[in-house]
């Protein structure tokens, strides 16, 4: 490929059409691969175009359903959204040992999230305090005129809490903003409220704000759920103690917790995708979460109940929305909803919490009885095949065979097509 200059001046003005044609001039793309930009499914181009900026296409990624759920004796399939084989069987086969013992339980979810206020260069601190405590409902008037349709519905601003925080450019005081936000993912709404009670804040405390921004670290917005897990179908008393031993071991190791949470947040984030919430939010609150006692550790629990079966729990912030973002715009994460049909962001982060629990027990298991790679290897073998340019009608056939004889490779694939063609 010839070489690139990538300084386009104006490239977000033209139209998406233009865009494809002179990204595909650039790096000559070919003509499927132009066509592959244009058919950008059931989106249009200019819906893509309306999300974010120099858009030349659309990316399709698979849609699944998990099933076999009850939480709080509601059975849900669950739509998600993710590329990794053996995700959404895994998360089906763990909430099905929990229907015995009568699904998940999932606490309520308050939808309160945290606005920031970083003032700085206060010129007394304590007296910036105490005008902060005496001015409280001021602070929450201001913050609440600037969202009447929340406070309509009964959210919106409800507290305000001051933190004094020591850095290496003094002392700050941290407000925050705790709102409300009902069914909204919510940064919006904060991010709103907290740039309004700015300039408010600033006179009252005389100091100067820098930063008004939502946290993604959720601690008011905490979602709960457990299960028991039938030992027999875990796969009897030795799987149950290598789970055990497999929650010891991500406790007492960071190393081991970053991938149990990241097993968890397969689910999580798969299925915050479908419903079209914001991933990376979910994701940075979560692993902050998890460290938040100052030792990374796992976002689940687990003990044996008194008939050994496998007692597990999960608990992290989710701020998950049913409004608001595109979970109503982009119309997969519309019809993902209506699979999922749930009638508020709470039930959704009671899902959500559920779902995480089930992905963890599935690959505990997994790793504490034949290991993960069994069940990874059916689908990647399809894709190894069809790597290896095996026509589809054939991909079944190789796939087996490449399988069975412990050779899961493109090479390895070659060669079978090759004796198939011969045959
Ligand atoms: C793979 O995507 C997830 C696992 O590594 C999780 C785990 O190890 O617990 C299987």
């Amino acid at each position: 490929m010839k070489e690139i200059n990538s300084h386009i001046s104006g490239f977000y003005k033209l139209p998406i059409a233009e865009r494809q044609q002179l990204i595909s001039k650039m790096v000559e793309l070919t003509a499927k691969e132009v066509e592959m930009l244009r058919n950008s499914g059931y989106l249009t181009a200019l819906q893509l175009d309306m999300m974010i900026e120099n858009v030349i296409g659309g990316y399709i990624l698979p849609f699944g359903i998990a099933c076999n759920f009850k939480i709080n004796q509601k059975d849900y399939l669950i739509p998600m959204v993710i590329e990794e084989p053996s995700v959404v069987a895994a998360a089906s086969n763990a909430a099905r040992m929990t229907r015995k013992h009568g699904g998940f339980q999932s606490d309520p979810v308050k939808s309160i999230m945290i606005s920031q206020i970083q003032l700085t260069n206060i010129e007394n601190i304590e007296e910036a305090r105490k005008q902060l405590e005496q001015n409280k409902e001021e602070i929450l008037k201001i913050a609440n005129e600037h969202d009447p349709i929340l406070n309509n519905l009964g959210g919106g601003a409800l507290d305000v809490e001051v933190r004094e925080i020591d850095t290496r450019r003094g002392k700050m005081l941290i407000i925050h903003l705790l709102v409300d936000v009902l069914d909204a993912m919510g940064a919006n709404v904060v991010n709103t409220m907290a740039e309004a009670v700015a300039p408010y804040i600033e006179e009252l405390c005389r100091g100067k704000i820098y930063l008004r921004i939502v946290s993604n670290l959720a601690t008011h917005r905490i979602a709960r759920s457990t299960a028991i897990f039938d030992k027999e179908m875990l796969g009897g008393e030795e799987v149950v103690e290598g789970i055990l031993n497999a929650y010891e071991f991500a406790l007492a190791d960071p190393y081991r917790a970053t991938t149990h949470n990241k097993g968890i947040m397969n689910g999580i984030i798969a299925l915050t995708l479908a419903t079209g919430n914001d991933t990376r939010a979910i994701e940075a609150g979560a692993h902050a979460y998890a460290s938040l006692n100052g030792h990374y550790s796992p976002l689940t629990r687990f003990e044996k109940d008194e008939n050994g079966n496998l007692k597990g729990e999960i608990e992290l912030p989710l701020a998950l929305g049913i409004i608001g973002g595109m979970t109503k715009v982009h119309p997969m994460a519309r019809l993902a909803l209506k699979i999922l049909n749930v009638k508020s962001a709470e039930e959704l982060s009671q899902v959500a919490a559920a779902l995480g629990l089930a992905q963890n027990v599935a690959a505990l298991r997994a790793l504490a009885s034949e290991g993960i790679q069994k069940g990874h290897m059916a689908l990647h073998s399809r894709n190894i095949a069809k790597l290896a340019g095996v026509p589809d009608h054939l991909i079944e056939k190789v796939a087996r065979i490449i399988v069975k004889d412990k050779k899961i490779r493109v090479d390895h694939a070659k060669e079978i097509l090759q004796q198939l063609k011969n045959e």
